[in-house]
């Protein structure tokens, strides 16, 4: 029986002290690789607008583009629990379209759970989204939906206000019904803090080792996208100069006849 990931593994692998390994993903062939290395969560971020897209951050993002990427994850037919992120304007002006929209990403696209940005402010939509039954992953911190906001992606709770602001948030977003939250560029203390505080598990990314689990952008970690490099991602692979030598002896062979041979041709 094919059987994938609950929340309730989530929360078993908190208890146990186990730590929980996410990763982004936006397309079939990727996940089907690293579902096939036990990756535990899935997660299709809307970080898809600014890696596969190419804009500059993650506003432009829409709903379809988010349906479309979960259904091509969703083919692997992935064990990994998979959640999908609410895109900017899709639950922020009332709880109607909040609730129509994770709905279409469970329905449409597939996925488990959706993921949205904010904390008090957002706590209400979450409990709206856990009340219709559907999981929610909070986001809190260094939230890309409010880069205008915060005046460029830049750590957040560095004073003791801000601080204690964020420790709020992420009791808010606990106490709405999430079932785990993400934590994002924070102080490695701080999310220690609210790792320790909190009953569901913490998922970082540059938030420090003491959170219950990680989440890194899949192009970050494999060097596949050279516009930036932040300080958090830690790379495992090289990818873009191996791709390129590839491209560019596809385009010699092609140019001096040496591709293709008698052996790609049909008789
Ligand atoms: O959009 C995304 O990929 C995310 C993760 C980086 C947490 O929200």
């Amino acid at each position: 029986m094919h059987k994938s990931k609950t929340i309730l593994d989530f929360q078993r692998m908190k208890e146990a002290g186990e730590k929980i390994a996410v990763l982004t993903c936006y397309d079939y062939p990727t996940a089907a690789i690293m579902d096939g290395c036990g990756i535990d969560m899935i997660l299709i971020g809307d970080s898809a607008g600014v890696v596969v897209a190419g804009y500059d951050n993650t506003l432009p993002v829409t709903m379809e583009e988010m349906i479309y990427h979960t259904r091509a994850v969703m083919r692997a037919r992935p064990k990994a629990f998979v959640v999908t992120d609410l895109p900017f304007l899709s639950y922020q002006v009332d709880l109607r379209d909040a609730r129509l929209n994770a709905g279409r990403l469970i329905k449409e696209g597939g996925a488990a759970a959706v993921k949205l940005e904010g904390g008090s402010n957002v706590a209400d939509t979450i409990a709206a989204l856990t009340d219709m039954d559907i999981p929610v992953m909070g986001h809190i911190g260094l939230t890309p939906q409010s880069l205008h906001r915060m005046g460029g992606f830049k750590v957040q709770g560095k004073s003791e206000e801000q601080a204690e602001k964020l420790l709020e948030d992420a009791r808010a977003v606990e106490r709405a019904g999430a079932f785990s939250v993400v934590l994002e560029g924070i102080p490695a203390p701080l999310a220690a803090r609210i790792s320790a505080e909190l009953a569901i598990p913490t998922i970082g990314i540059g938030a420090g080792p003491s959170c219950d689990g990680q989440v890194l952008v899949i192009h970050d970690i494999l060097g596949l996208c050279s516009k930036y490099s932040p300080k958090f991602v830690k790379r495992y692979a090289e990818l873009a100069p191996l791709i390129g030598e590839a491209v560019s002896s596809y385009i010699s062979d092609v140019k001096t006849g040496a591709f293709p041979e008698e052996r790609h041709s049909f008789k």
